[in-house]
């Protein structure tokens, strides 16, 4: 069993070992000295949401919108803000971790869904650690198993630590079921932290980042998917982008960069309506708008263009300069 000091209990509090079987914190801050044990499921992800801080009994996105989602992300359709955010993440990197220790750029894609951009984010090559959460088990899930196929997985690593002449447990992609409101991670123990079109609660994520640590968020742009808005609803709401960069400046984090990705889709009628399963707004609009919008494409592909903005801050930058 290797200690690996990152994780902590989501019960507890205390710190947890990792093993191929079972997780077990070692109870070293509850009064009792429990061992909380935390199973690996079959797929290689570990369920670190105790029933006690679910608000509902499947929290997160539904299987159907995960799918609809990986059918839609495999056919490319956002893939230059994919590479956009590879791009931009190992860039700065580079900058803040002017000698890195290879073995401990850790970083952690919270709402990972099934994991399009945590399984490109974990290729760059000076991320030894890619901790992917999210509260949908079934995401977590999908994420899991593919990454095993790929073998990605944290416990597939045939990394040996020198000093011990162990394999390390934490190489790799660790796929958790975790909230992103209580992260089950110890204070400053990540170099980066990315939240994809997925929550971010500032104080949580300056709470696990280190000193001059990375933060990535990336947004709808405004007049994203405008055309397809428009056959929906009578009236368009524009996203409001920028609206949480104030909660992270008020927790000391200071904007590095931000960054514009426009790509033009032509969708048929299958991948029209997994683009509308997998955002929020099919629910919302009238069932006759959104027959009419997939009939049109049927007929000649629908076109639309996807904005998005990336934002990059990091931690502390003012007191390290
Ligand atoms: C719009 S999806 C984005 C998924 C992925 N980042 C992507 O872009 O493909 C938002 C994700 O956040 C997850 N989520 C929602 N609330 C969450 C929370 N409190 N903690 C962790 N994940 C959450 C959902 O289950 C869903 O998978
Ligand atoms: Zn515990």
């Amino acid at each position: 069993m290797m200690t690996n000091r990152i994780f902590v209990c989501p019960i507890c509090q205390s710190p947890m070992e990792l093993d191929k079987q079972t997780w077990f914190c070692d109870g070293s801050l509850n009064p009792k000295s429990v061992k909380h044990p935390f199973d690996v499921a079959k797929q290689g992800y570990v369920n670190l949401l105790p029933v006690q801080n679910k608000k509902s009994k499947s929290p997160g996105d539904s299987q159907a919108s995960i799918l609809a989602r990986q059918r839609f992300l495999q056919a490319g359709f956002y893939q230059p803000l994919q590479i956009k955010l590879y791009q931009l993440i190992q860039k700065h990197l580079k900058k803040s971790h002017q000698q890195p220790d290879m073995s401990r750029i850790r970083w952690l894609d919270i709402g990972c869904g099934e994991g399009y951009y945590s399984q490109k984010i974990a290729t760059i090559p000076s991320i030894s650690q890619l901790i992917a959460i999210d509260i949908s088990k079934p995401a977590v899930s999908e994420l899991a198993k593919s990454s095993k196929r790929q073998h990605l997985l944290w416990h597939q690593s045939q990394v040996i630590n020198q000093q011990t002449h162990q394999s390390a447990l934490n190489q790799g992609i660790v796929p958790l079921v975790a909230s992103a409101s209580k992260l089950p991670l110890q204070d400053n123990c990540l170099s980066g932290v990315s939240s994809i079109f997925s929550p971010i609660l500032p104080q949580e994520i300056d709470r696990v980042l280190s000193k001059k640590g990375i933060v990535c968020i990336a947004k709808p742009d405004v007049g994203h998917l405008a055309s397809m808005r428009s056959a929906l609803f009578d009236e368009v709401r524009e996203h409001q982008s920028d609206k949480f960069l104030q909660q992270l400046y008020d927790v000391g984090l200071t904007l590095l960069e931000e960054a514009f990705v426009e790509t033009d889709l032509i969708l048929n009628q299958q991948q029209l309506e997994d683009l509308l399963t997998m955002t929020p707004y099919s629910y919302r609009a009238k069932r006759e708008n959104r027959e009419a919008l997939l009939r049109q494409a049927d007929t000649t592909g629908f076109k639309t263009t996807a904005k998005f903005v990336v934002y990059v801050l990091e931690k502390d930058r003012k007191t390290n300069y």
